[in-house]
């Protein structure tokens, strides 16, 4: 269903790989909901992906780059204002990776070139595309750009290793440049912190299937899906949030307020094999 929600807006969105990825659940609702964008992703990502049938559905093109390189960014932002026509209104940095956790590296012992390439990948790559923008005067005023964030930047989730420092990175980064986006240009910069999601990003976090049900069982309204976040980012893409800047939203169906519910407890409870504590 549309609601014109976005209509005659115009975006960059980075990081759909496949369609389990939430970036294409963004692309596919911005569509429905009358925006233009251009699409990016990596190039292998291009290859080995299928982002080349979401541009075709969206009516767009996608755009080669590597978030971590700077000359790649200039590319891409300029190739998508000509392509769209001017300047955009919304962009979507979708984007995560860490070679740690590929490579089973644990946090108390982790490869620190790999260290430097997860902040880099995860989170300095989202001050380049700022920076970039900002530079190149390519966001309109009252424009939106969000990240996409996870709860471990803030509290401990056993597993999720370097990439909870990432995160804690990405969300400061939009504190930060969303002061000096806000005061020059009236630009909103946020972190959307989605519950636990089944995309190949996702399947990276230990135990996802066990993780997925205990978020499930804590949270009272459910973990939230990628469709659904999807509705989250537009909604902040779209005018009913223009004063919305440098925050952290949780996305996350209730998870990030609980300490215990009554479905976690029962099935905790099952594991307990003797109650004298
Ligand atoms: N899946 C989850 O459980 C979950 C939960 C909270 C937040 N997130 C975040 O959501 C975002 C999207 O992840 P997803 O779950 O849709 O998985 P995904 O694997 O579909 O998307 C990750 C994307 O990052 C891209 N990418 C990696 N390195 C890049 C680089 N150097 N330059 C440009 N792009 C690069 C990949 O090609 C891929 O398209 C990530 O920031 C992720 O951390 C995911």
């Amino acid at each position: 269903m549309s609601n014109n929600l976005l209509k005659g807006k115009k975006g960059i969105i980075f990081g759909a790989l496949d369609e389990k990825s939430i970036a294409w659940k963004v692309a596919e609702r911005a569509k429905e909901e009358g925006a233009k964008f251009t699409l990016t992703n990596t190039l292998p990502s291009i290859r080995f992906g299928k982002i080349g049938e979401l541009a075709k559905d969206c009516d767009t093109i996608v755009i080669p780059a590597n978030a971590t390189v700077v000359e790649d960014l200039e590319n891409l932002v300029e190739k998508s204002m000509d392509f769209l026509g001017g300047k955009v209104d919304f962009i979507l940095h979708s984007i995560g990776m860490s070679l740690n956790v590929r490579k089973k590296r644990v946090y108390n012992d982790l490869d620190y070139n790999y260290l430097g390439e997860t902040l880099d990948i995860s989170a300095i790559s989202f001050h380049k595309l700022l920076q970039v923008a900002n530079k190149m005067d390519a966001i309109n005023e009252w424009g939106s750009v969000i990240a996409l964030s996870y709860i471990a930047a803030q509290r401990t989730l056993f597993g999720y290793n370097d990439m909870a420092d990432a995160k804690a990175l990405l969300e400061s980064i939009a504190r930060s440049f969303g002061y000096i986006y806000g005061r020059d240009k009236k630009i909103r910069v946020n972190t959307i912190s989605q519950s636990p999601t089944p995309t190949t990003a996702g399947s990276g976090i230990k135990d996802l299937v066990g993780l997925m049900d205990f978020t499930g069982r804590m949270s009272p309204l459910g973990n939230a899906t990628a469709v659904e976040c999807a509705d989250y980012c537009l909604m902040m893409f779209s005018d009913f949030t223009r004063k919305v800047t440098m925050q952290n939203l949780f996305h996350d169906g209730g998870f990030s307020a609980m300490g215990m519910s009554s479905s976690a407890m029962h099935q905790y409870e099952k594991g307990i094999v003797s109650k004298d504590c």
